[in-house]
């Protein structure tokens, strides 16, 4: 048996695939309760195991010890010291595959030094196997992103609802859960009133003659311009919502034609970006929703009010209206109604809706009256993640110079023409040489990723500044920057191959070769074996923002590692490359997570 079945055994089913840092976590955590029995009731949850800001103390850290002194101090059998603490704790250690040594600071600091075969021995795993996702309880998610509105011009807020959701699907099915990617569009709202209303007067012989809209917006403009200036055209609007809403065939008609000019130009933005959604619109749920409202009824939630038919929540001032006056169904009721359709019907146990923060308590009042209608089983999770606001560069709301907003499709064009001038800049200087295919490809991947990633590494909470010149930029955490890096260590691998003759295959099947020794090296495989704990983390908080800091980190230990150690023709060659090789199916794997093509050339 190997070493880490050994392991697994003397530590009762902490598994490594728990990440490194978890796996130390349960360790150092056991024996802290183990040495300390009376800390947890003392009010010490944790025992703090970090890496070593300095890589001279150690490669880890437990920084239990002070906390628990303070925490059992006057008791009966306390320790003497922080220092005792610490002790204690390393002497109630299990045998394991882990730690090397350790040693104890007068401050009480417990210092780690990890076993070199455990970590040569992880680093052939990732080689063989790929960086592994952490061992989780497997769920069925319902991701809800995207969801721009028919008729309108997809934004800049759908765009970071498209990128971060797509992430997280990504990470979700990487690690074995069953996800549903909704697209739930707003296909059933009160502008279709005014648009079909629209379609009437200004196309009557639509049914046998229907127009050719390509352009939608201006279509809805024109629409909205006759809304404000018409009484008469807005009533008739809202009496036409009702005739939709009730299966009016000719209002049906004119919908579905909106509808699918709508799904066209969405469709040609997903493809563009690599996404896929599964569409299920507000219009999806309309025959569902009187039930929903009898069983929130049912539960006692639903009140009158002016006519109206409402649910109050305590933590709100205002309530959610499942009935409008007239008798209509709006977002609340169709949102209620989706809740409902996703727990019960798709039977899932994790909800995760993804929309600008504005919409924060709308989804928290709905997650709420599903609670308190009894729809949501203990240990099933309803989440929203509010996203920030993108800003143009005069720290308003992003909009075109004419104010209009910015359509996705153009700010995409503008990214992928930036990257290939900037490609050609360097063709021209003689940095570089590609045919003019691979170079037009180059900038796509490239111009697309750097739209993505620049997104996704911002917290998702905050609002971050539009910028091509900083998405775009060869130094610094950006797309850029990780394309060059990749790239580097792909070329290390293909002139090993090419101009030292070695068989990169064959190497690549004996993994069992890596041997981990330069400080450089040693920093770069932790970072490696971080990634389950980062994927975790990256669910834990909803943050695709902690996956582009580990690639980032990552690609600096790697350029670290190239710069300080000599990697073709060293003495340690095979070693080395088998470190970039590791190194490379990581970061692809990153970069996949990301909605990212990784390229082996720039
Ligand atoms: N269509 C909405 C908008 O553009 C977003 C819908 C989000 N999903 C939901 N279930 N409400 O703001």
């Amino acid at each position: 048996a190997s070493t880490i079945d050994t392991f697994t055994k003397a530590s009762k089913g902490v598994s490594l695939k728990a990440g490194l840092q978890a796996s130390l976590l349960a360790m150092f955590d056991a024996a802290m309760f183990k040495a300390w029995p009376l800390a947890k009731s003392a009010g010490i949850t944790s025992s703090s195991v970090r890496k070593c800001a300095d890589y001279k103390n150690g490669d880890f850290q437990c920084n239990a010890a002070m906390a628990l002194f303070k925490a059992l101090k006057g008791g009966d059998g306390a320790p003497s010291s922080p220092q005792a603490a610490a002790s204690a704790i390393v002497a109630s250690l299990p045998v394991n595959p882990l730690v090397d040594t350790t040693s104890v600071s007068p401050q009480g600091y417990i210092n780690i030094r990890l076993r070199p075969a455990f970590i040569n021995q992880s680093i052939a795993k990732v080689i063989k196997n790929g960086p592994a996702p952490p061992e989780v309880k497997k769920m069925r998610v319902v991701v809800d992103f995207s969801s721009p509105n028919i008729a309108k011009e997809m934004h800049v807020g759908h765009l970071r609802s498209t990128i971060i959701g797509e992430a997280i699907c990504r990470v979700l099915e990487f690690c074995g859960h069953t996800v549903f990617r909704h697209n739930h569009v707003g296909d059933w709202g009160t502008q279709f009133g005014m648009l079909i209303n629209y379609m009437k007067e200004a196309y009557p012989n639509f049914l046998t003659d229907p127009p050719n809209i390509t352009d939608l917006t201006t279509f809805y403009k024109a629409a909205k311009l006759r809304f404000d200036e018409s009484e008469e055209f807005k009533e008739a609007s809202r009496n036409t919502v009702v005739d939709l809403q009730s299966g009016d065939p000719a209002c049906k008609e004119v919908w579905t034609l909106l509808c699918d000019i709508s799904r066209k130009e969405f469709q040609k933005v997903y493809d563009r970006l690599d996404v896929t959604l599964e569409e299920h619109g507000e219009s999806f749920y309309n025959d569902m929703i009187p039930s929903t409202i009898d069983m929130l009824a049912e539960a006692g939630l639903v009140s009158r009010d002016d006519g109206a038919d409402i649910v109050r929540l305590e933590h709100f001032t205002y309530p959610l209206i499942v009935r409008k006056r007239d008798g209509g169904f709006g977002y609340d009721s169709t949102d209620m109604t989706a809740i409902r359709y996703r727990l019960k019907t798709l039977k899932c146990d994790w909800i995760i809706g993804i929309t600008d923060a504005g919409q924060a308590s709308h989804f928290h009042m709905c997650f709420d009256a599903a609670r308190a209608a009894g729809w949501v089983d203990e240990g099933t999770k309803l989440e929203h993640l509010g996203f920030g606001v993108v800003l143009g560069p005069d720290g308003k709301k992003f909009k075109t110079r004419s104010g209009d907003t910015v359509r996705l499709v153009d700010l995409l064009d503008e990214a992928v023409r930036r990257m290939a001038a900037s490609i050609q800049e360097r063709m021209d200087e003689g940095k570089m040489t590609t045919t003019k295919e691979a170079a037009a490809a180059a900038a796509a991947e490239i111009g697309y990723g750097a739209v993505k990633y620049y997104d996704l590494r911002q917290h998702p909470s905050t609002s971050y500044v539009f910028s091509y010149d900083r998405m775009l930029d060869t130094r610094g955490n950006t797309a850029v920057y990780l394309q060059f890096a990749h790239a580097r260590l792909a070329s290390i691998l293909l002139k090993a191959q090419d101009e030292l003759h070695v068989d990169v295959t064959a190497l690549k099947a004996s993994p069992e070769k890596v041997s981990v020794e330069h400080e450089s090296e040693r920093a770069l495989a932790f970072e490696l074996l971080m990634f389950s704990d980062v994927i975790e983390a990256c669910l834990a908080d909803l943050g695709p923002n902690r996956l582009c800091e580990y690639l980032y980190t990552l690609a600096t230990k790697f350029t670290d590692f190239v710069t300080n150690c000599r990697v073709l023709g060293s003495d340690e060659q095979t070693s080395r490359l088998l470190l970039c090789e590791a190194t490379g199916v990581t970061m692809r794997k990153c970069f996949s997570l990301l909605g990212m093509k990784a390229l082996d050339r720039i």
